[in-house]
């Protein structure tokens, strides 16, 4: 049986346990994650440890990314099974706070990234997400201080603004992402999969498809407005409540006029009964 990864609970415990980590100038990876594990996440954390000699993985089910109407309270919790899955990797150190730990009493700093936080993706439909993210990801920097922090590529805005605040702020981690892990019909995976119904389950592929539809007619000549159209009409048709199907220059994430204004990513939020999924692909 693979051996329990360390879990520590509060600062002081982290400090000690990475300081530890770090004898004999071993180099350390951050995997943040919310747990509900599923091999998105394996796959963040064989990359963190091909990045670095020592990989801890923090379980922190942040509350100030959610607003009051979202789904804090219902988020997947599976405790017992994302630690199994993490001793099986041979992660080294499980970082679990509670939300005391993390806010305690009196907190009253946070972190509010502009750039790629503010155009017009996820941050017009989840106002309150990005600040809890750069505040939540600018502690666990300065608690845990890896060399390298995995993030998966399916959180693509949220990916580029954990890079610039690391950059911004002089944290001295270098943000990598990882390439987004498909079901075998090509449906992004997520912990928030578990709440579709299973006619909602299999329509769910269509967001990837239309993806890739768009991506395939852009790439032969069609032009931008009637390539993106052919994928909004498939997201549509399958019965998606569109947030948005957009084409945006992959780094900067600013609108494009132009094909040849890449790189290049479509990106798609879309509500299927309660469920929201996001997803976005490279053209
Ligand atoms: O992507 C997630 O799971 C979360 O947004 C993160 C980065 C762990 C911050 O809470």
């Amino acid at each position: 049986m693979p051996r329990t990864p360390q879990i520590v609970r509060t600062v002081p415990a982290l400090r000690r346990a990475v300081d530890h980590l770090r004898s004999r100038k071993a180099t350390v990876a951050l995997v943040p994650t919310m747990g509900a594990l599923h091999d998105g996440h394996v796959a963040l954390v064989r990359l963190a440890k091909r990045r670095a000699d020592k990989v801890v993985v923090s379980i922190f089910v942040n509350p100030t990314q959610f607003a009051p109407t979202e789904d804090f309270g219902a988020y997947p919790r599976t405790w017992k099974e994302d630690v199994a899955k993490l001793a099986a990797e041979k992660t080294d150190l499980i970082w679990h706070p509670d939300a005391k730990a993390m806010y305690p009493d009196g907190f009253s700093t946070r972190v509010v990234p502009e750039g790629p936080a503010t155009v017009g993706l996820e941050d017009r439909f989840r106002p309150h997400f990005f600040g809890g993210v750069a505040t939540v990801v600018a502690k666990l920097f300065t608690q845990v201080r890896p060399d390298v922090a995995i993030f998966g590529e399916k959180d693509f805005q949220q990916l580029r603004v954990v890079t610039r605040m690391a950059d911004d702020l002089d944290l001295g981690v270098r943000v990598v992402g990882s390439k987004t892990v498909r079901e075998r019909d090509g449906l992004a995976m997520s912990s928030r999969n578990v709440y579709l119904s299973a006619e909602e389950r299999r329509i769910a592929p269509e967001l990837h498809r239309a993806m890739k539809e768009s991506a395939r007619l852009l790439r032969g000549g069609t032009d931008i407005e009637t390539a993106m159209a052919a994928g909004s009409e498939i997201i549509a048709a399958a019965g998606f409540a569109l947030d948005y199907f957009e084409l945006r220059h992959s780094e900067t994430l600013a609108p494009v006029t132009s094909i040849k204004d890449g790189p290049l990513r479509i990106v798609v939020a879309a509500r299927l009964g309660k469920t929201r999924l996001i997803d976005n692909i490279g053209v």
